[in-house]
């Protein structure tokens, strides 16, 4: 099985892989993870760039803060996790990450003892200008 998904990253290209490796474990290989465990990604990822502080929230998590990369490949993989698997729910003209935002966001992950309560927060801006993003609640709900 482990011997399997590495051969299957091994042909994807280098985004994808380093998603797969370095996030896929949770997140799921196509974003579907289990929520309420583990957020999904499929579909909504991209809502959290219709505030900035949404997008400053996803680029200062600690499970991305700390992945094996290189800023620019974890901006990459951030670009491929709210473009791609987030499918189309990214607000139109959103800009991509980049390297200097992702080096920026390291420096400053979120040191807090109740994520659960800053992703509220957070959602609770989002909903405002985004009400679709309503999916973002399953995570974490009882
Ligand atoms: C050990 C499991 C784990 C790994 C590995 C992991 N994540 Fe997460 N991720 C979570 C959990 C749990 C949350 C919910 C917030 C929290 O508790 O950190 C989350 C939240 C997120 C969110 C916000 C989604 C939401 O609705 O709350 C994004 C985006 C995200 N992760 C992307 C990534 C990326 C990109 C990687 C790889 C570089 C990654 N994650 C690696 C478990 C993981």
């Amino acid at each position: 099985m482990i011997a399997a998904s590495l051969t299957a990253a091994a042909k994807l290209p280098p985004t994808q892989s380093a998603y797969l490796e370095g996030c896929g474990g949770c997140h799921g290989i196509d974003g579907r993870s289990y929520a309420p465990k583990v957020p999904d990604i499929a579909g909504q990822a991209g809502f959290y760039l219709c505030t900035q502080a949404g997008r400053r929230y996803i680029a200062r998590l600690p499970n991305v803060d700390f992945a094996h990369l290189d800023a620019q490949q974890l901006a990459s993989v951030m670009n491929y996790v709210v473009f791609t698997l987030g499918g189309g729910s990214a607000p139109a003209g959103a800009p991509p990450f980049t390297a200097a935002e992702m080096a920026a966001a390291r420096a400053e992950t979120i040191d807090s003892p109740d994520l659960m309560r800053v992703r509220a927060g957070i959602i609770a801006g989002i909903l405002k200008t985004c009400p679709a993003a309503r999916g973002l609640l399953a995570y974490g709900a009882p």
